[in-house]
């Protein structure tokens, strides 16, 4: 691959790190996992919280879900480009240890901003000693570094849910994970796309934008999928299959011993062997 398809390929995918997730995506989702949130520290580390709908929610419901602590960390991208003019002076990061004055909102007064020391990065040493102290990590991460963000979490042995592309399940890093039943699908997202806010810098060539009445910027995305390793009731429930298996309508892959499917109701229900999942929209 040339230098210059190279930088393209990284732009692409750089564009994709600042789309802001929607509260009815979160909510959506976090309607399955109430019980694993009673006295824990969640941790949203890819959050600007003046932006963030993961702060709004999980601050909002603070109460209701019985949390202990909401970290919040920013980042500060140092080397401004095209696709990252993030306004914050500095690094911050919030700690929000609930309603202190029974009026169940989250004040400003009760929200704690601190500086950080460099730019916010997950990666450096201050945002990973407050990943230490977090027992659930919440959060849309940046597209274009999925891989080493799983392996992180993988590394400090976290709870997590974050969103990413489908796709992901075929990275070398990330199938195994999902093989070995350290990562799954989260339940509210199968199918479709997902309206994503953007910056107002963002150029909207896509076919599929809005612009509402504020002038705020969304886009809309495929092959959007939640990943977690939080048990929900949904991944237990039986599949119904009816489909039969024959050589001809699902061919094996010449090196790989495995059918592939495109949907899951295509899942043939007397295969005892692999299936990949390979979704053609
Ligand atoms: C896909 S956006 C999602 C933002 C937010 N989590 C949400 O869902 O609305 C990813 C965010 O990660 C931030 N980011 C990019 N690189 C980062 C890094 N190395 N460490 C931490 N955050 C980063 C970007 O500034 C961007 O706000």
């Amino acid at each position: 691959m040339s230098q210059g398809s190279r930088n393209l390929d990284t732009a692409k995918a750089k564009k994709k790190d600042d789309f802001y997730t929607q509260l009815p995506d979160i909510e959506n989702e976090l309607r399955y996992y109430k019980r694993h949130f009673q006295d824990k520290v969640v941790y949203c580390n890819c959050d600007d919280p003046r932006v963030s709908n993961f702060f709004e929610y999980f601050s909002k419901n603070f109460e209701h879900l019985g949390l202990k602590r909401l970290i919040t960390t920013c980042f500060k991208n140092q080397q401004r480009d095209l696709f990252s003019r993030h306004d914050c002076e500095r690094a911050i990061y919030l700690e929000y240890f609930g309603d202190q004055d029974g009026n169940r909102v989250p004040d400003a007064h009760e929200i704690e901003v601190k500086y950080l020391k460099g730019d916010g990065d997950f990666r450096n040493a201050e945002c990973i000693e407050l990943l230490k102290q977090a027992d659930i990590v919440v959060t849309n991460p940046p597209f274009s570094l999925f891989r080493p963000y799983v392996a992180q979490l993988m590394e400090y042995e976290k709870m997590f849910l974050i969103i990413g592309n489908m796709n992901a399940v075929t990275y070398k890093e990330i199938f195994p994970l999902i093989k070995a039943d350290r990562l799954w699908f989260g339940p509210s997202i199968s199918s479709g796309d997902r309206e994503f806010g953007v910056p107002d810098h963002y150029p909207l060539t896509a076919a599929s934008h809005r612009i509402d009445s504020n002038g705020k910027k969304y886009v809309r995305v495929k092959g959007v999928r939640w990943f977690t390793n939080l048990e929900h009731n949904k991944r237990h429930e039986d599949l119904i299959l009816y489909r039969e298996y024959s050589p001809e309508e699902y061919p094996k892959y010449d090196n790989y011993d495995a059918i592939e499917v495109s949907r899951t109701k295509d899942i043939p229900k007397n295969w005892g062997g692999q299936w990949v999942f390979q979704s053609h929209s």
